[in-house]
């Protein structure tokens, strides 16, 4: 039988690289685009020890061009784009290039497989952001959408011209709409890898406080590593869909700083500061998700709970920060942060 060829965009990322290694032991060859930055953002699949399996193409999402040559060298049976500006916070300071790249280049990509390939089977990223300012819960993949950032806005364009090129042209056109799912490799802008992050460098009197923005925000947190397997599922079943994949579970921040306190063995007392400078224009205050239909049809079902999944990311960067103290070299992300190079810088062992 021949081999399954897998095109991801973002591969960089946090489900890029998950994703990667999940295809990788499915027995697929995986192609993987990136950006061309000055300094290439390799850690993850470094992390992931994934970095020599995977065959890289350097990709621009906003040049048609680029993208049909990734197409051709890969020549995919699958296209999973998970590339977006995926931070909602920034996608207020950079609202325009936030939509050229989270939602235009969507129709950009789409354009590009019904010309190159028809019968590449497609996944979207989509998200719980959708569903944005509405109080219902929980939701499902009924629940009207109101999207409240300029990422959400972005998303949901990307949303119904994924669904359009569907009934259009009759593709294989499939959005995932999932809940937060966090991890190790999370990004360290995203509330829980700046809490684990943090409690970790409090732990080592490396900083004496966490800093952060809305503590009454309440997420649907689940671990990434399980929902890469959900994507894959959506591509292998006889006809498109959309699909809902979350936990079930929701939790504010102010309880993930609290059991990530307890995972790190820290009093929460006297360490946690609010600063306005991280709360948003506008905020989602609710998100539950009801991923009943997932469960029936792929078969799909959430391993690692709440309390594991805090354990696993304070765990991972506590032993980061003693890693680097003892001056050892490993893939991490803290170099490319300016708050983090300053506690580098001030705290280099001698
Ligand atoms: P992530 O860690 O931020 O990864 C985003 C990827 O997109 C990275 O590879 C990044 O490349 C790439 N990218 C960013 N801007 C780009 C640009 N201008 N041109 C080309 N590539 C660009 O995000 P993630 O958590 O893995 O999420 C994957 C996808 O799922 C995203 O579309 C996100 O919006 C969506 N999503 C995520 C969640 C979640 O909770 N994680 C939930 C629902 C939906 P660099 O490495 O070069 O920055
Ligand atoms: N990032 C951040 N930093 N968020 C904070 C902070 C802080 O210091 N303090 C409080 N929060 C609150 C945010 O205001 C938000 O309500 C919540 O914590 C979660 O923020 P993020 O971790 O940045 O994630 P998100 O929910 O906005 O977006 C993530 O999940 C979406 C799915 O629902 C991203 O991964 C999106 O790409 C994804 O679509």
């Amino acid at each position: 039988m021949e081999t399954k060829r897998a095109l991801i965009t973002g591969v960089t990322g946090q489900d890029g690289a998950y994703l990667a290694r999940f295809l990788l032991d499915k027995g697929y060859e995986v192609y993987g685009t990136f950006r061309r930055l000055s300094t290439p953002n390799l850690w993850r699949l470094q992390a992931l020890n994934i970095f020599e399996r995977i065959k890289l193409i350097p990709m621009e999402l906003i040049d048609s061009a680029s993208i049909t040559g990734a197409l051709m060298i890969s020549r995919p049976h699958e296209v999973y784009n998970l590339a977006a500006q995926s931070f909602v916070g920034a996608s207020f300071e950079q609202p325009v290039g936030t939509g050229e790249v989270t939602g235009l280049a969507v129709t950009r990509l789409l354009e590009c497989i019904r010309h190159a390939d028809p019968g590449i089977r497609f996944y979207q990223a989509s998200t719980s952001e959708l569903f944005g300012s509405n109080p219902t819960a929980p939701q499902n993949e009924d629940t009207p959408f109101m999207p409240a950032s300029p990422y959400a806005a972005a998303k949901l364009y990307g949303y119904w011209v994924t669904r359009t090129y569907r009934e259009a042209y009759n593709l294989f056109c499939t959005n995932g709409i999932l809940f937060n799912h966090e991890s190790p490799l999370r990004g360290l802008e995203f509330v829980t890898r700046k809490i684990s992050n943090a409690l970790a460098k409090v732990k080592l009197g490396l900083e004496q406080k966490v800093v952060l923005g809305n503590l009454e925000a309440s997420r649907d947190w689940g671990f990434a590593g399980d929902y890469v397997e959900s994507m894959w599922l959506m591509l292998q079943q006889d006809g498109p869909g959309d699909y809902v994949i979350s936990t079930g579970e929701t939790h504010t921040v102010r309880e993930y700083f609290e059991e990530a306190c307890a995972a790190a063995e820290l009093d929460p007392s006297g360490i946690l500061d609010v600063d306005p400078k991280f709360m948003r224009p506008l905020d989602v205050d609710l998100l539950l998700g009801d991923s009943a239909r997932a469960r029936q049809k792929l078969g799909w079902a959430p391993r690692v709970g709440f309390k594991e999944l805090v354990r696993m990311m304070v765990q991972a960067d506590i032993q980061r920060w003693k890693r680097w103290q003892k001056g050892e070299q490993f893939p991490w992300d803290a170099f490319n942060y300016p708050s983090e190079m300053n506690i580098i810088t001030r705290a280099m062992p001698v």
